[in-house]
């Protein structure tokens, strides 16, 4: 059974999908043993105690700096004694010593088909606003494993999403969440408890199932 780690900052609509997909089975080979918001507050952490999973929040405004927040966040992840981190809609940089804590055994939802709409200043609803400025017909979700870049890690699934003309970046958030978010963040899980996600030379393969 894989342990994961799932980290929030806000709503936790993809924790929830991750734990609805365990519930139902979907997700045979995984856990979520810990929450760790960097919010306090925020519905994630609501969520997370309806499941009866222990949640945690580690703010930076609880530290005089970034350092020792950076610092009291490793000690929080090590605590929990992951297989697997979920950056689920977690919008704090990750700092290098939990990368380097944790090499290939992080993941990050981001709301865009990377490398469009992504980097430095693309999260939440700026990522759709910038999609709709643009006028792409096409958007969706990657699940990518987190390196020290900022969204440049080795991609695992994508799903694409067209986008209706006139629609407003909310509903295009949630269309995108819908469509394309719930749906590939639990699959990814369930993929690497399943041991069928390889990571090699900073490329990613979907192995068969097992017959
Ligand atoms: C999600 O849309 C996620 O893709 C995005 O934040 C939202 C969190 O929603 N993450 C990023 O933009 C990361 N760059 P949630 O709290 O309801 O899951």
């Amino acid at each position: 059974m894989l342990n994961v780690l799932v980290c929030v900052s806000g709503g936790g609509t993809n924790l929830q999908a991750i734990l609805d997909r365990i519930a139902d089975g979907t997700i045979s080979h995984a856990r979520v043993v810990r929450v760790i918001s960097n919010n306090p507050g925020v519905y994630a952490l609501e969520r997370a105690k309806k499941a009866g999973i222990p949640a945690k929040v580690i703010s930076p405004k609880s530290y005089p700096d970034r350092e020792v927040f950076n610092e009291a966040l490793l000690r929080g992840i090590r605590e929990a004694d992951p297989d697997l981190i979920v950056l689920a809609g977690f919008l704090v940089a990750i700092p290098p010593q939990v990368i380097r804590a944790y090499p290939g055994k992080i993941i990050n939802i981001h709301p865009a088909l990377i490398p469009s709409f992504c980097g430095k200043g693309f999260y939440g609803i700026r990522v759709h606003e910038k999609a709709l400025e643009r006028g792409v017909r096409v958007t969706g979700a990657t699940v990518h494993f987190v390196d020290e870049g900022m969204d440049s890690g080795p991609i695992i699934l994508q799903k694409a999403v067209d986008i209706p003309q006139g629609i407003s970046a909310a509903d295009l958030q949630q269309k995108v969440m819908k469509e394309a978010e719930w749906v590939i963040l639990p699959r990814a899980v369930e993929l690497i408890a399943e041991g069928r996600v390889k990571l090699e030379d900073g490329h990613v393969t979907i192995l068969e199932r097992q017959a």
